[in-house]
C-alpha cells in the first residue's frame, strides 16, 4: 500500500522551514552558491567545533565516508582488526572492508541495539585498532565503560552518532567521549541536506591523516556551500525538536509499555536520546511481517531494522563472541521513523494507542 501523504502520521522530512528558505535566498544572491568553500561552509565547521569541543572538523559527502575517514584517521590498514556490534548500520562493515582491515563482531546491550562493551575484551586481539560504537535507534552503549577499556589497551574508538545529533548521557554530548566521531546529514536524517557528513576529532595526527587521504588535487569528498547554508538554520531548532521528540516518545512507550511479547528501548534516566528511529524488538521474529503490514495499513511509519552481520561469512569476519541479540535484533527489530515524532499531542495520542493495537495483534 502507498502511504497517504496526508495521514497525520505521515508527516513531511524535512519539513517547511522559513529560515532555511533564507539561507538559500542569500546564499543565492551573494553568488556563494557557486563557491568550493564559502562563509555557511565555515560558519558550519566552527558551529561543529563549538558544540563538540573539538579542534579538527572535517565536513564530508556523507556519513559513510565519514566512517571509512576516520578509520584511515585511526591509521586502520589491511592485517588490523576493528571491532563493530553485530547490529550496525551495513555501512560500517564494508567501510572496515574498504581499509583491508577484518571487521571483528560483538554483540549489542539488550534494549539498546548499541555494542556490549563487557564483550570487548573477549574480541581483542594484537590486531586491533579500533572500536566502531554506534548509537543506534535511541540506544546508547556503556560509553564510559568503553572509554576505560579502549584507554587500557590502546585502542582508538569511533562514535558513530550519525543517528543521534543532540543525544547526551549525563548531559555530555555524545561524540565528545571518543577519539573521533561521525555525524551524518543524510537526505532522511535529523539534521539534514540531503546528503553530508563530518569527522571530528581533537588529534592532529589522525586529522593530517584523513586530509591526506581526501586530497586528491582537490577535497574529493567534500560538502557544499549550499549544503552548509541548509544545515545551520538546523542547529537553532535542534534542541528544541530534541525535547520534543523525546517527551512524544515518552508518551508512546509509556502508552505501550504494558504490550507483551515486545522488548522496548530501554532509557537510562541519565540519558537524553536522539530519536531518529523508535526501535522495538519482537520476541517472536515470525510476526514481523504481519504485523509491519497491518501497521502500514494503519499509515504508521515502522518498518523493519538493520539486517545485521550475525550471517556474515567468517572468512569475512571474526565472530568471537555468542551474537544473541544481534541475531534477535536483526531478524525482528521494528523502528518508527521519525518525522512523526514532532507531530502534536492529539496525533501521538493517537499514534501510541494504534501501536498498542498493532503490537497486541
Ligand atoms: C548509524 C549510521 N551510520 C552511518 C550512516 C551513514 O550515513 P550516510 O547516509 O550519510 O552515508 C547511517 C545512515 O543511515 C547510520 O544510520
Amino acid at each position: 500500500m502507498t502511504a497517504d501523504p496526508s495521514h497525520p502520521f505521515q508527516a513531511p522530512w524535512p519539513i517547511p522551514d522559513a529560515a532555511i528558505q533564507q539561507q538559500l535566498q542569500a546564499v543565492y544572491s551573494s553568488g556563494d552558491w557557486g563557491s568550493y568553500a564559502g562563509p555557511s561552509t565555515q560558519k558550519l565547521r566552527e558551529t561543529l567545533i563549538n558544540n563538540y569541543k573539538r579542534e579538527h572538523v572535517m565536513l564530508v559527502c556523507s556519513g559513510t565516508i565519514g566512517i571509512e575517514l576516520a578509520l584511515r584517521g585511526v591509521g586502520v590498514t589491511a592485517g588490523d582488526e576493528v571491532i563493530l556490534a553485530g547490529y550496525d548500520f551495513p555501512g560500517n562493515f564494508r567501510c572496515i572492508e574498504a581499509t583491508g582491515a577484518t571487521p571483528v563482531l560483538v554483540d549489542i546491550a539488550s534494549g539498546t541495539w548499541s555494542i556490549q562493551a563487557d564483550d570487548l575484551a573477549a574480541a581483542h586481539s594484537e590486531k586491533t585498532k579500533a572500536v566502531i560504537v554506534s548509537s543506534l535507534h535511541g540506544g546508547i552503549a556503556d560509553i564510559n565503560a568503553i572509554m576505560q577499556w579502549s584507554r587500557s589497551v590502546g585502542v582508538a574508538v569511533i562514535e558513530d552518532v550519525c543517528q543521534a545529533p543532540a543525544a547526551t548521557r549525563a548531559g555530555q554530548l555524545l561524540g565528545t567521549f571518543g577519539d573521533l566521531a561521525v555525524m551524518s546529514f543524510g537526505g532522511s536524517k535529523l539534521l539534514t541536506a540531503g546528503r553530508g557528513g563530518a569527522v571530528l576529532c581533537n588529534d592532529e595526527a589522525m586529522a593530517q591523516r584523513i586530509n591526506v587521504f581526501k586530497e586528491r588535487g582537490n577535497d574529493a569528498f567534500a560538502l557544499s556551500e549550499l549544503q552548509a547554508c541548509v544545515l545551520l538554520p538546523q542547529f537553532e531548532t535542534l534542541a528544541e525538536r530534541h525535547a520534543l521528540r523525546r517527551d512524544n516518545v515518552n508518551t508512546i512507550l509509556e502508552t505501550t509499555a504494558p504490550c507483551t511479547g515486545i522488548t522496548a528501548l530501554n532509557i537510562k534516566a541519565e540519558d537524553s536520546p536522539a530519536f531518529y528511529k523508535l526501535a522495538w524488538v519482537l520476541h517472536d521474529s515470525q510476526r514481523r511481517q504481519d504485523l509491519l503490514c497491518y501497521a502500514q495499513e494503519k499509515g504508521i511509519p515502522l518498518f523493519a531494522g538493520f539486517n545485521g552481520f550475525v550471517k556474515r561469512s567468517e572468512r569475512r569476519c571474526r565472530k568471537p563472541v555468542p551474537l544473541v541479540h544481534s541475531t534477535a535484533a536483526a531478524e525482528a527489530t521494528v523502528l518508527l521513523h521519525h518525522p512523526v515524532l514532532l507531530q502534536g499531542s492529539n496525533v501521538i495520542r493517537e499514534l501510541a494507542g494504534e501501536l498498542v493495537d498493532v503490537f497486541n495483534r
